[in-house]
């Protein structure tokens, strides 16, 4: 694997951030392409479009910084309320990021993945994911999880019905069950729990998004509609996580619960 940039820790000293207090997991609530879009007098899915252009910009961003994960929420399994048009115009510029952007992710040094209920998106939809994921697979500079017809309480209703299923079968006690086996049947069981949650739009709220790897984030709400944000607005919110103070419950400022 290349070094991300020969000058990454000035770059990373050039905006006030330090290399080792660096996220490890930065998870994004995408919010406010409606409103963007309704204060330029557009549809929505003009908003929806400008905000697709903004995940490859802040995918460049994170990979140059050094974060490992990101997870960008993209489609509720509440979002499947939307009008007809507008879920279609979503699925399909969706669509459109995975033909387009299957190359540069790959440059990029991007492992490309969805979390979800995937089973519910068309086929065709399926079939991207499926081929960008394959691809992509050995990269190792950062995971790129999109969350699609994704809810955090189905994600731990599916988790659960497995560990059901394995008791049901003999071959899990229930006693057995801890936190790390639980989370063994979460959809990305590789990934480390979120460091820092931002969510765009000066919104405040989950909204259903990782409720399990979110249990001791730091959130941090960005003032811009999702269109408007940049890798200014990115480090804004790196330099507010890194001025917590992380303890985990304890009296001691802490890296990580381990
Ligand atoms: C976020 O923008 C994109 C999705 C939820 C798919 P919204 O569509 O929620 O925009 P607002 O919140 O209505 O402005
Ligand atoms: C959350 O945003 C879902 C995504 C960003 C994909 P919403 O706009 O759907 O959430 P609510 O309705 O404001 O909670
Ligand atoms: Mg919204």
């Amino acid at each position: 694997m290349d070094d991300v940039s020969p000058s990454h820790d000035d770059l990373l000293s050039a905006a006030g951030l330090q290399a080792e207090r660096l996220p490890r997991h930065v998870a994004i609530i995408m919010d406010g392409n409606g409103r963007w879009a309704a204060r330029r007098g557009l549809e929505r899915a003009a908003g929806h479009q400008a905000g697709a252009a903004v995940v490859e910009s802040v995918t460049k961003a994170a990979v140059e910084l050094g974060i490992e994960w990101l997870t960008l929420y993209a489609f509720s399994t509440e979002n499947w309320r939307r009008p007809q048009g507008e879920v279609t115009a979503l699925i399909a510029l969706l669509d459109d990021y995975l033909d387009q952007q299957l190359a540069t992710m790959d440059r990029y040094g991007v492992r490309l993945r969805a979390i979800g209920r995937l089973d519910h998106l068309p086929e065709g939809t399926r079939n991207r994911l499926h081929q960008a994921a394959t691809a992509t697979r050995d990269q190792q500079r950062m995971t790129l999880s999109l969350a699609l017809s994704y809810g955090g309480r189905d994600e731990i209703v599916d988790a659960a019905r497995a560990l059901a299923a394995a008791v049901a079968a003999g071959t899990l006690r229930p006693e057995d069950i801890d936190h790390q086996r639980f989370a063994a049947h979460l959809y990305a069981p590789d990934a480390p729990d979120v460091d820092l949650l931002i969510r765009t739009a000066g919104e405040q709220r989950l909204s259903n998004f990782l409720m399990w790897q979110t249990h001791y984030a730091e959130y941090v709400s960005s003032p811009p509609y999702w269109p408007d944000f940049t890798r200014e607005h990115l480090l804004d919110a790196l330099r507010t996580y890194q001025g917590r103070e992380r303890r985990f419950g304890s009296l001691t400022p802490a890296a990580s619960m381990e």
